[in-house]
């Protein structure tokens, strides 16, 4: 669904269907507090689901019920706020081998380099390092970095077609086209990495020292190779989480580079931060720790700001097991529908962001935007079923932006048109990739 359509939504919900199937938007912060926090409807709609479920399988993206709740009791704390210290290494990498990419693509600053792409393969090597704990180098397939990304966001679009036109589920049929067969050439070059870091996991022979809290992959595998649930299980929750967080923290990279190309004052603002906290002696470049990236509070607007208006996740799909009224007692949904909850339109609600499509950053400078409700910003979800990465996503995001951002001066390639026509899939995407100019800063004197 394009997403400029929708933008001056009253906040009502909207309904279509899908099919047979009778789907409305919720976008009212009273109705998404009653969907997503009072009355804990945390199960995602088969229709999401089951197309979903051709390539991630059987992990938390797909799970309903006592499975769901298995799941996310193990995985919780493998992201907890306590192991954050720990993941900062595996960021900063990632962040060094994204602005290679940039460097190499934009060729001094005279190409635009498409952002997702660059993004994503560092994203994925942080991902490697820091949940799964082995080196990149030996689980990611060496297929090009334009490839990756490339096939990644032909199978959002492909789920989502999965998803209305349940006809073009069969992996059979997708065989049969070139970008099909692209498709599957990467599904199967995940899916080895995947078993080869359980195989590498179970070959060791003794746990490490004690600890309370374990990465992803010693949570679900131990030495030796015994799992914490059906191996096929543990093989389907680290494709989803990989796929989870590789692909978001590459869409949000895509729109705040974008968005502070076309901003100067607020990349000016961020550099004046960087500055100020990083010195501007030789070890400016040097990797951030948490106390500095805790300090970079403008750097934090900006994060903020750009998932208001670009949230990364824009639409969250609830099914509907009992008939649930919403604004305010005027609609009744219906048992069997779906709920969309939709954080794209509420994130631009003018009674909780005046002026909600400029992008202002200072929003979030004095206090939270929208504070006149605690459901009105909800870009990692709400609920018991809220974003399990958040704090991971947010930490790494940073990590990337102040390792860029103290690399580069941003120059606007994609227009802020560009970034409005965005199709609202499983993760917001743009039609065509978002693309930035990288001007090497000490080359250009700015
Ligand atoms: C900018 C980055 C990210 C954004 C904006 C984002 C946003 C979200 C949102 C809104 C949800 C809730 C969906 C719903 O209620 O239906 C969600 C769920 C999820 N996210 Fe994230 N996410 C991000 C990064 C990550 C990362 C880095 C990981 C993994 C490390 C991750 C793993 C997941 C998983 C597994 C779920 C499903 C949770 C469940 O159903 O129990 N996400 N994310």
């Amino acid at each position: 669904m394009p997403a400029n359509k929708k933008s001056g939504c009253c906040g009502l919900g909207r309904r279509f269907y899908a099919g047979p199937k009778l789907v409305i938007m919720v976008a009212h912060p009273d109705d998404v507090q009653h969907v997503l926090v009072t009355s804990k409807m945390v199960e995602r709609d088969p229709l999401t689901t089951t197309a979903m479920r051709s390539f991630v399988g059987d992990g938390l993206l797909t799970l309903n019920g006592s499975r769901w709740k298995t799941h996310r009791k193990l995985i919780n704390p493998t992201f907890h706020s306590e192991l954050l210290g720990n993941f900062l290494e595996a960021f900063h990498e990632g962040s060094l081998f994204l602005s290679e990419l940039l460097a190499r693509d934009s060729a001094g600053g005279a190409a635009p380099a498409d952002v997702h792409a660059a993004a994503f393969s560092g994203a994925m090597r942080s991902f490697c390092s820091a949940a799964i704990g082995v080196d990149p180098d030996r689980l990611i397939p060496d297929v090009p970095k334009h490839e990756l990304s490339a096939v990644m966001r032909r199978i959002i679009v492909l789920l989502q077609t999965m998803m209305v036109r349940p006809w073009r589920r069969s992996l059979s049929l997708l065989r049969l086209s070139s970008e099909g067969r692209a498709i599957l050439k990467y599904y199967a070059h995940l899916r080895k990495c995947v078993e080869e870091a359980v195989a590498i996991r179970s070959a060791a022979t003794e746990e490490g020292p004690a600890k309370t809290r374990r990465r992803l992959l010693e949570t679900l595998v131990k030495p030796g190779g015994q799992t914490a649930l059906p191996v096929s299980e543990v093989q389907d929750e680290l494709m989803t989480m990989t796929v989870t967080a590789t692909d978001t923290t590459a869409v949000l990279m895509s729109y705040a580079l974008a968005l502070l190309a076309l901003h100067p004052e607020w990349q000016d603002a961020a550099h004046r931060e960087l500055k100020d906290i990083f010195g501007e002696g030789g070890d400016y470049l040097r990797a951030a720790s948490l106390a500095e990236l805790a300090s970079l509070r403008v750097l934090e607007s900006i994060i903020k700001e750009t998932l208001r208006l670009f949230p990364v996740v824009p639409m969250l799909p609830r099914m509907v097991r009992e008939e649930i009224w919403l604004s305010k007692g005027r609609v009744l949904v219906p048992k069997g529908a779906m709920l969309f909850v939709s954080p794209f339109l509420t994130h631009r609600l003018p009674q909780f962001f005046p002026d909600p499509l400029k992008f202002d950053p200072s929003r979030f400078l004095e206090g939270r935007s929208g504070e006149e409700h605690p459901c009105s910003y909800l870009p990692f979800g709400l609920g018991s079923r809220n974003c399990v990465g958040s704090q991971y996503a947010r930490l790494e995001v940073k990590v990337f932006l102040a390792t860029v951002l103290r690399r580069f001066r941003f120059l606007p390639h994609s227009r802020w048109e560009d970034l409005e026509n965005s199709v609202l899939s499983i993760t917001l995407h743009t039609f065509k990739p978002i693309e930035v100019y990288c001007v090497p800063l000490q080359e250009s004197g700015l």
